[in-house]
């Protein structure tokens, strides 16, 4: 399980997470909806070390890891498979050699049978063995995600970070995406926290749906409890419409 609590980040005077609270149940998938520059990025960033909170504290499986060593932040990390927004695939490296990034790093004991694993996680993503030798600059877009999929569990990970997962991608591609997610939720049984502003997957995908705005969880819920909410930040969110309390445009100049 991994719970938030008051997590508090600011850089400089742009104070981004102003006291969140979040739970990830185990099995769950659970989907952050927020706008551009909300912090939804900044918020799962700290799931995994790579940020540290200026006050509040998380914890995974029971330990509290903002303030661990860094021999237990790396035991954390060995636990997180991160599908960075973009893919952010390392362009020089083949696809091969990206899928195993995290696993030479975290997992090197895997290391003995890494071409049996490169094409196992690439089937599980569908896609065939020879995409193993290409090179990013290759690959079309939905590929790249599913490229990054691949190396985000490729060490068998009991939780996924999916950061944008279908955004930039056609209806189609975006479904083949969600459906992945919902297939390793169910195949490898690993908890997923989404970030999105696609609804439609976030429907799809999602168990629970938070909305961050403001620094702070506004809103917590099933896909149906979301759909149907009576709040108006969550109401304007969901609808998509210009009018209404959130003020995105603005605060980018604040
Ligand atoms: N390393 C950093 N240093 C300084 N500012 C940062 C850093 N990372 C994020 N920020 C700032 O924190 C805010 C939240 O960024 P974040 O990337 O979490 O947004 P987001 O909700 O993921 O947005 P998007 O939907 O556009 O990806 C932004 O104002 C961003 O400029
Ligand atoms: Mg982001």
């Amino acid at each position: 399980m991994i719970r938030l609590q008051n997590v508090h980040k600011a850089f400089g005077k742009n104070r981004v997470l102003r006291g969140v609270d979040l739970e990830i149940r185990d099995g769950e998938t659970l989907t952050i909806m927020g706008g551009s520059g909300t912090g939804k990025s900044v918020t799962i960033k700290h799931m995994v070390g790579l940020l540290k909170p200026d006050a509040g504290q998380i914890w995974v499986d029971g330990l509290e890891i903002s303030n661990a060593n860094e021999a237990r932040l790396h035991q954390v990390q060995m636990k997180f498979g991160y599908l960075f927004q973009g893919a952010a695939l390392f362009d020089s490296l083949t696809v091969a050699e990206n899928v195993l990034f995290g696993v030479r790093n975290l997992r090197p004991e895997l290391m003995d049978r890494a071409e049996e694993l490169v094409v196992q996680k690439l089937a599980l993503v569908g896609l065939k063995p020879e995409v193993a030798d290409m090179k990013p600059a290759e690959l079309s877009g939905g590929m790249k995600k599913r490229v990054g999929l691949a190396r985000a569990i490729a060490y068998e990970p009991s939780y996924i970070l999916y950061d944008e997962p279908t955004t930039g991608l056609d209806p189609i591609m975006s479904d083949v995406i969600n459906e992945l997610i919902l297939g390793l939720q169910k195949k490898l049984g690993v908890t997923g926290i989404v970030v999105t502003h696609d609804m439609k997957s976030a429907y799809k995908v999602s168990n629970r749906i938070a909305m961050l705005y403001e620094g702070r969880i506004v809103a917590d819920g099933t896909p149906q409890e979301i759909q149907n909410s009576t709040n108006p930040l969550v109401k304007q969110f969901i609808t998509g419409s210009a009018e209404g309390p959130i003020q995105m445009a603005v605060r980018a100049y604040e």
